[in-house]
């Protein structure tokens, strides 16, 4: 029989026969009836074994089924609001491909712990939440692709192995070509200048790779990056693309990706904010003088706020705590079954609302210690990130940065060589950097002169200055992290779980 998908079930009128080929995703069992959670790739279904509607042997036969057998399930299929899925299908008849051994995971995500499950990723990617985190991912690389294509931007490949590094050499992964050293590319960005001079607007889509020995949230050592550079551009056109661009990708995942974020529990309220508001541009210098409290955003101050995080941690930890003991003395005293099971479940999510705190108060006081002691110059931490961005509740601009702390190709600041025309875009809710970009240097004695002093070999570079020798014109682009654009949009505690098969300090298997 023709196989249906359960992405289609919306288009399909109740009552109709269907069958679907898929995995078994959940089990309960009573005496006349098997409940099936499934899945099929496409969705998660309920079906329905039951004594009445398949017999004796085939109810018997439909108890071998195990968690992650493979089976094709024929059926009525009927809308049911309380179903997984929305949808149910009371099977006739079903037929068994394979008996799985017994499934490695069998209980919530947190009680296996995320290192059980990282070390079975080939596994843990059937589970709902990775499935909807996988979805957005693929609808985001989408919308990336609508976005620049819409803007009649060329999508160009770069390589892969390279000849010179781009970033900086401190973490670039070695390889041998043919007896020469080439290295894992950092990033497409160079490659993307000297093809945004032949095609005005490009991107590159493609992984890069980072030998950086960080075991943080952020961090990977293979992650695709997706860098447009444009020709004829500035900094400040490189912002309003930036703006742009973010908004054309959140707007279309709340659009399509529904009901992916509902599985994901996703707050989607400062998602629907970045949609419709301006971001904001600060200046580095300005930027530094909001993190350590001396300068004031509409009324707001990044310390006070910080303070008053704490102050509220503090509150809600106090709070819950008295009414789980509440709770607790009610559920001694006696209850029935049900109001008990529903007390319970508050009190379970009271707790992880006061872990969540707990981490706070550990936190925070750290956080503030680093925002007033902030040097100006140096390069913003994670959480300098997080203190910046909560004073405005959207993903920030930072523009101009130190020179010192910034890649050899970022342009001076006219008169104030000790500024580069770069831009981070930070975003908000501590996820922090998901951009950055930057207006070309275009003066090549400038460039010869950085080159030497990253302490770069001018000779890998002579390609590149080139392209300050043969119509040689202003230009800008930036790089995104998909990884990290994942993790805001999903609201995942760590990057591991936006890649299907994530590389990063310590972790190449599977
Ligand atoms: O800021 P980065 O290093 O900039 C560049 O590579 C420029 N060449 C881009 C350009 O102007 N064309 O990296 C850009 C982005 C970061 O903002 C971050 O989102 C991501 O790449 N990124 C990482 N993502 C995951 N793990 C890492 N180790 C990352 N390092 C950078
Ligand atoms: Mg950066």
């Amino acid at each position: 029989m023709k196989q249906q998908y359960i992405q289609d079930f919306d288009q399909i009128e109740d009552g109709q026969v269907v069958t679907v080929k898929g995995w078994i995703a959940k089990i309960r069992n009573s005496k006349t009836n098997h409940f099936f959670d499934f899945r099929d790739g496409t969705g998660f279904t309920q079906c329905v074994v039951s004594l009445d509607a398949v017999g004796e042997e085939q109810f018997e036969e439909a108890k071998r089924l195990t968690l992650e057998s493979s089976v094709s399930f024929t059926g009525t299929l009927l809308r049911n609001e309380k179903s997984l899925g929305g949808f149910e299908i009371q099977v006739t008849d079903f037929e068994i491909y394979h008996v799985a051994d017994g499934f490695p995971i069998t209980k919530e995500d947190k009680e296996h712990g995320v290192n059980f499950l990282e070390e079975r990723r080939h596994l843990w990617l059937r589970r709902r939440r990775q499935w909807a985190i996988m979805r957005v991912r693929n609808q985001l690389i989408q919308s990336i692709h609508d976005f620049f294509q819409g803007e009649g931007f060329v999508q160009m490949d770069a390589p892969f192995m390279t000849g010179s590094a781009c970033e900086g050499t401190t973490d670039l992964f070695a390889t041998d070509f043919f007896g020469d050293t080439a290295y894992l590319s950092q990033s497409g960005q160079l490659y993307a200048e000297a093809m945004a001079m032949a095609m005005g607007k490009v991107y590159t889509f493609g992984p890069t790779f980072r030998s950086e020995k960080s075991d943080t949230p952020r961090h990977l050592s293979e992650f695709w990056m997706i860098e447009p550079e444009v020709a004829y551009a500035t900094n400040e056109d490189n912002m309003d693309t930036i703006e742009r661009f973010i908004k054309h990708v959140i707007g279309r995942i709340l659009r399509v990706c529904e009901k992916e974020l509902a599985m994901l529990e996703r707050d989607t309220t400062s998602l629907q904010q970045v949609v419709s508001e301006g971001f904001p541009r600060v200046s580095y210098t300005d930027a530094v003088k909001i993190l350590n409290g001396t300068q004031e955003v509409n009324g707001k101050n990044a310390i006070k706020l910080q303070e008053e995080d704490l102050a509220a941690a503090k509150q809600l930890i106090e709070d819950s705590n008295k009414e789980i003991e509440e709770r607790q003395t009610a559920i001694k005293a006696g209850m029935k079954k049900g109001a008990r099971k529903h007390s319970e479940g508050i009190i379970s999510n009271l707790q992880a609302a006061i872990k969540v705190a707990e981490e706070q108060l550990r936190n925070i006081p750290k956080w503030i210690e680093s925002a007033k002691n902030f040097q100006d110059g140096e390069d913003f931490g994670g959480s300098d990130e997080t203190v910046l961005t909560r004073v405005f509740s959207l993903p920030v601009m930072v523009y101009n940065w130190p020179t010192k702390i910034k890649a050899f190709y970022m342009k001076e600041v006219e008169g104030q060589p000790e500024f580069v025309k770069g831009v981070d875009l930070l975003a908000p809710d501590g996820f922090g950097e998901i951009i950055g970009g930057s207006e070309r240097e275009t003066d090549i004695n400038i460039l010869i002169r950085k080159i030497e002093e990253h302490q770069l070999d001018q000779d890998d570079f002579e390609w590149y200055l080139d392209l300050r020798r043969f119509g040689s014109v202003p230009h800008a682009g930036f790089g995104l992290g998909l990884e990290r654009l994942v993790r805001w949009t999903c609201d995942l505690h760590h990057v591991r779980e936006t890649s299907p098969f994530p590389r990063r300090y310590g972790h190449i298997k599977p």
